[in-house]
């Protein structure tokens, strides 16, 4: 698939159980669409490991140039989107989170208790975003217009010409 191709990953309980609408997988697919993305393909998933895993093993066996997942970064005892993200990647890509959390954080200091990480796996740049719409955003914001530079990287892009 091309570099500006998409998936969303919901990661919620109840949005899998149907207890509660998904709010953030549609508030990203319009984020990602608007900045240019070909969004391929949004589901929702249980707070599961194997779960997680398995959805991201899908995507990166369709060669999706991106995945952004949404929810289960924090504290809670269910919350291991992070742990099935570093299971799946081959290589950890910290900046990113790290250049999330800081613009985060002059939007609210509970930035600092989002777990998110991202990673490479095969050619797909995996990033995780906290679970409300808002938070989600706000995140992916920080980091939006690097990712084609660092997934042309990742895709054997040529930089000189
Ligand atoms: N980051 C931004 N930009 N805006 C927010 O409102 N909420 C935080 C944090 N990151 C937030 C944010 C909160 S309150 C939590 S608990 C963590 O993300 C984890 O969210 P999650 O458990 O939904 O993944």
């Amino acid at each position: 698939m091309d570099k500006f191709s998409a998936q969303v990953i919901t990661v919620s309980d109840r949005s899998a159980a149907g207890e509660r609408p998904d709010a953030s997988g549609p508030a990203l697919v319009g984020f990602l669409t608007d900045k240019g993305y070909r969004v391929v393909g949004s589901r929702i998933v249980p707070d599961d490991r194997p779960a997680i895993e398995a959805a991201l093993r899908e995507a990166v066996a369709v060669d999706v140039a991106l995945v952004v997942t949404t929810g289960g970064t924090g504290f809670s005892p269910r919350d291991v989107t992070p742990e099935a993200t570093a299971a799946v990647c081959e290589r950890m890509v910290p900046g990113i989170p790290e250049a999330m959390r800081a613009a985060s954080m002059g939007i609210t200091p509970k930035a600092c208790l989002s777990r998110e990480v991202a990673g490479i796996a095969g050619r797909t740049l995996v990033v995780n975003l906290p679970g409300s719409p808002k938070a989600a955003v706000e995140n992916l914001s920080a980091v939006i217009d690097v990712l084609p530079h660092g997934i042309g990287i990742l895709r054997g892009e040529r930089l000189d010409g």
